[in-house]
């Protein structure tokens, strides 16, 4: 029986999902509060072996999006076996920094799978484990002027993989937005353009009405 807390933090890279992280860890433990901290994909042994796999550079553009679907939840389910679970069984708060709705906008809305097959196998790598709370960290449509930038301060022989990657996150961006929509109740959607004291104090106030409630 899970008797304890489950949070995880989502958004795209660099949206300073791990300040967040760091400023809601130190708040529960303020308040005398045991947090596990875990980080998808990685986090046991065996998970950051996949994850050596999954984010080695040498093997960029080589994985398959169904390869890529397996091993972030193969990670996952490692992860959560051995670390997660357990620390909930123990009444413990376990935050992650991302999980499986990670795979649901980057390997579905990013790449193209098939979002049932994806929520299948998420739910069998995790036990049918469903984050009491996810924050999103969200920012708005990365447009045109953003792409110029990029495509300014990289060469020109980048441009066509600086435009795809582009395009790629922000089909990442706007699903993520869509599957919190999906999961109201579930999810704290916050702007991560805000200023960081902003974010983390609402945040906190979410975190803090669920303790009460718990
Ligand atoms: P991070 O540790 O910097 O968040 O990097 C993890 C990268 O892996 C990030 O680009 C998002 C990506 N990712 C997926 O594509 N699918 C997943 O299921 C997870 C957990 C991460």
């Amino acid at each position: 029986m899970k008797k304890g807390l489950f949070i995880t933090f989502e958004g795209l890279d660099k949206v300073g999902k791990s300040t967040q992280v760091e400023n809601l860890v130190k708040h529960l433990e303020s308040k005398n509060l045991k947090v596990t901290l875990v980080r998808e994909p990685g986090s046991t042994e065996i998970s950051e072996k996949i994850r050596n796999i999954l984010l080695d550079k040498e093997n960029a553009g080589k994985i398959s999006p169904l390869t890529e679907l397996l091993l972030y939840n193969a990670a996952r389910a490692q992860l959560v076996d051995d670390i997660i679970r357990p620390a909930l069984e123990r009444g413990e708060i376990v935050i992650s920094d991302r999980f499986y709705d990670s795979t649901t906008a980057y390997q579905g809305y990013g790449r193209g799978l098939d979002i049932k097959l994806i929520h299948s196998v998420n739910m069998e790598a995790t036990g049918n484990l469903v984050p009491d709370l996810t924050i999103l960290m969200s920012v708005g449509p990365l447009n045109e002027t953003i792409n110029n930038h990029e495509r300014f301060q990289s060469s020109s022989s980048d441009d066509r993989l600086e435009r795809e990657s582009l395009e790629f996150r922000e089909r990442v961006r706007a699903g993520f937005l869509e599957i919190a929509r999906q999961e109201a109740d579930r999810f704290l959607v916050v702007d991560a353009e805000d200023t960081i004291e902003n974010v983390a104090a609402k945040i906190a106030e979410r975190v803090d009405q669920l303790l009460q409630t718990k």
